[in-house]
């Protein structure tokens, strides 16, 4: 089995809960403090040892582009300055990966998205972020916890967390059995055999919902090609994993740091205030 190299961004989702920001500004591009989200989850990428970046972007996305990317004109005009060093973490990261990009042309859902993504990714295990969960723990990022666990289990891994009752319509939400493993906590790895897309809190199969943190198998991509649209009408990839779970090929990993819902304002008002005061340490 190969290792994982590549991670894929499906970022040609609309934002519509930041209109009108993102009306001419991918959400992807929003800044917490002076970095794009998308920027936060390359970093977290290459934290975990992958190599190339696979953007699924839409129209009106070409910023994200343009950001990995070389800047002559600024770079000419603030070399030499004090100045300069403000490039300094997106050189690194230009550095250190490797950017390749497809569209989506019509915004199906992300199910829809992740499949765009196969002609980047091919026959080989892939890690899945979604830039607006922005994540952050003191130890490993959360995708190198997922890629160990990965490393371990060679199935599908899939990040969630703890979420009260009342807001189980915003997540997909996971129902399985404990798996017992002496390297991780008590109850932090759950074999999957159940997921439901925003269900009622009465219809919820339990309080673990998926956050936008994934290793996917690439016998998903012929799933998803035959998943049909379902909640909202969108192709939805936890259709798809349900089918992987059927066959008992889903962990679901409590992770250890924290998310934040970056696609909401409350959440990004929240990441952003926890960001600033961790620079201040
Ligand atoms: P969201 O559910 O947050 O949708 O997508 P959205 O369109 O970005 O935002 P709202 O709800 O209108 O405010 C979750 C992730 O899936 C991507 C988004 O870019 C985001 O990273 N996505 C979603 C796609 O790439 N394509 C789609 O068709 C839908």
């Amino acid at each position: 089995m190969k290792t994982i190299k590549k991670c894929l961004f499906p970022a040609a989702g609309y934002g519509t809960r930041f209109l009108p920001a993102t009306k001419a500004i991918p959400k992807e591009m929003l800044p917490v403090l002076t970095k794009p989200l998308l920027q936060y989850g390359v970093e977290e990428a290459i934290e975990a040892n992958l190599e190339t970046m696979a953007i699924v972007t839409g129209r009106g996305k070409r910023s994200i582009e343009d950001h990995f990317d070389i800047s002559y004109e600024l770079e000419h005009q603030i070399r030499g300055t004090s100045k300069e060093n403000y490039l300094t973490e997106i050189r690194n990261v230009i550095n250190a990966c490797t950017f390749s990009y497809t569209r989506q042309v019509e915004m199906k859902g992300l199910g829809d998205a992740i499949l765009t993504g196969e002609t980047l990714i091919g026959n080989e295990p892939f890690g899945v972020v979604l830039a607006d969960d922005l994540c952050d723990s003191e130890n490993d990022g959360v995708l190198k916890q997922m890629v160990k666990l990965y490393e371990k289990y060679k199935c599908c891994i899939i990040a969630v967390e703890e979420i009260p009752a009342k807001d189980s319509n915003k997540y997909g939400v996971i129902a399985g059995d404990t798996i017992k493993d002496t390297q991780y906590d008590e109850g932090a790895l759950v074999r999957v055999n159940d997921m439901v897309e925003k269900p009622e809190p009465k219809d919820a199969p339990s309080n673990l919902a998926i956050i936008g943190r994934y290793i996917l198998t690439p016998d998903i991509f012929d799933i998803l090609r035959e998943t049909k649209p379902g909640k909202g009408g969108e192709i939805q990839i936890t259709d798809a994993l349900l089918e992987m779970a059927k066959i008992g090929k889903v962990i679901a990993y409590k992770f250890d740091g924290k998310r934040f819902d970056c696609g909401s304002v409350d959440g990004f008002v929240e990441a952003t205030n926890y960001f600033y005061k961790k620079s201040a340490r």
